[in-house]
């Protein structure tokens, strides 16, 4: 019985009964011609499809025998029939999808971790983990505010490490802190709030997220103690605090406490937290003010943007807005990789992970600030996946061009600026491999000597 339907495939043919064995055939020329059934792909036994389109055997042993004759399908004994390789027209090709950064030989984009170090195995144990032990529950669609499992992992592992108040009912897992832009953005118009500020300069992506959902977008200026809170008037803002992207500084304590106090609920992005090199890390602001912070985290620099994965720590008066946001935001990321981060954190391999990432982009930086001419000074502590570096304006406006020379992907600072322009390098240490970290530093070095006043 198993053979019989061994050569079954589900095949889509616009033919109806009524249009009887011409018709058939009429249909497979078609198939065949626009491409649908592709040159030397098997096509379905007779038996299998006769049974599917309800037709005698012999009307579809008749209609392959008549193509076959017309070089449309080619039989063989004991072999399945394939389309033949003449007869198709080719497919036109999908056009590809324009990429947002040139295909440059040597990356020092901004944001990115480097890829070889995912953690595969750890990553396929924990999965191995997940799947002997859990219930059938988990190939369903899940809790909409994400696994509870999870929610309890992170509820420890936030407090322990950031210092962050995550009671497991107020944590909703998402898609990335892009996500969040687009939830926290609908959430807080739910709730009367229609203005969010953004450190100026910082990513434009996050902040045309959080415009899309209809927020009036505003830009604070950032100096070397974080964003000038004295100029804050919006009823939302939100902030990198412990290591400002792009510039780096960290927000001074009195201004942290001033933000706390503003009244404005606080978004506390703390996208790359876990990578301090020189100092005690700094705690996450949420502790200070939990009912107005959302704190903010990802997996995407510790482990990988792909996982889109991300958490958010709430206040209470937010956790009904967002969770009604995240549901009719559609989306929701795979609980089974949900279930496998819960398992990583809770057997201590994400702890001893992130610590070798650490040690590998700490000694890129070192590196990297070691290489830079004397008169660059990079700005903001040591930290994160990236250091800026202030150009003038004359010489930032060479980078593109001079970079592209030297086949350097690297992102500068004043498309970032919504104000007063700000000028330099926003250099990513984490984008590249081990091995091509140095053919990226030479680029880089090569880049700077090029550039003028
Ligand atoms: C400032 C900042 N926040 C957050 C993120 C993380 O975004 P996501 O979680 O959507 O990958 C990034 C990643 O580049 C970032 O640079």
């Amino acid at each position: 019985m198993a053979d019989e339907w061994s050569s079954s495939l589900d095949v889509h043919l616009d033919w109806t009964p009524g249009l009887g064995r011409k018709g058939l055939a009429k249909a497979v020329r078609q198939a065949i011609r626009d491409g649908r059934w592709r040159p030397g792909s098997v096509v379905p036994s007779t038996r299998a499809l006769a049974h599917d389109l309800g037709v005698a055997r012999g009307t579809v042993t008749r209609v392959y025998s008549d193509l076959a004759a017309e070089g449309y399908l080619q039989t063989s004994q004991g072999a399945p029939t394939r389309v033949a390789t003449a007869g198709a027209q080719p497919l036109t090709q999908p056009r590809p999808i324009a990429s947002r950064e040139p295909a440059m030989r040597w990356n020092l984009m901004a944001g990115r971790p480097d890829a070889a170090l995912f953690p595969r195995d750890i990553w396929l144990a924990s999965t191995k983990r997940v799947l002997q032990h859990t219930h059938n529950e988990t190939f369903g669609y899940g809790e909409p505010r994400g696994s509870s499992v999870l929610r309890a992992t992170l509820s420890a592992y936030l407090g322990r490490s950031r210092g962050v108040l995550a009671d497991p009912a107020r944590i909703v897992i998402c898609s990335g802190f892009a996500h969040a832009m687009t939830i926290l953005g609908n959430a807080l118009q739910s709730v009367g709030i229609q203005e969010m500020a953004f450190e100026d300069p910082s990513f434009n992506r996050f902040r045309d997220l959080a415009g899309a959902t209809g927020q009036k977008i505003v830009g604070v200026p950032v100096d070397g103690n974080g964003m000038r809170i004295s100029e804050l008037t919006s009823p939302a803002v939100v902030v990198t605090p412990a290591h400002q992207s792009p510039i780096g500084v960290t927000m001074s304590p009195d201004r942290r406490a001033t933000l706390t106090q503003t009244g404005a609920v606080i978004v506390e992005d703390d996208y790359d937290g876990e990578f301090r090199y020189d100092r005690q890390q700094v705690g996450a602001l949420q502790a200070l003010a939990p009912e107005r912070v959302i704190y903010a985290g990802t997996a995407s620099k510790t482990l990988a943007p792909s996982l889109r994965l991300g958490w958010l720590v709430l206040p209470r008066s937010l956790v009904d807005p967002v969770i009604a946001a995240l549901a009719t935001s559609g989306a929701q990321p795979s609980l089974l990789d949900q279930l496998t981060l819960a398992d990583m954190i809770s057997t201590g391999a994400y702890d001893r992970h992130v610590r070798r990432c650490r040690i590998e982009y700490r000694s890129r930086r070192d590196r990297l600030a070691a290489a830079l001419p004397q008169h660059l000074i990079p700005q903001g502590i040591s930290a994160g996946l990236h250091l800026m570096v202030p150009l003038s304006e004359a010489a930032e406006a060479q980078v593109p061009t001079v970079a592209r020379r030297h086949s350097l992907a690297v992102a500068t600072v004043s498309p970032m600026s919504m104000g007063e322009k700000r000028h330099g390098l926003v250099v990513g240490y984490g984008a590249s491999s081990k091995n091509a970290f140095g053919g990226a530093l030479d680029a880089l070095l090569n880049v700077l000597r090029e550039l003028q006043d």
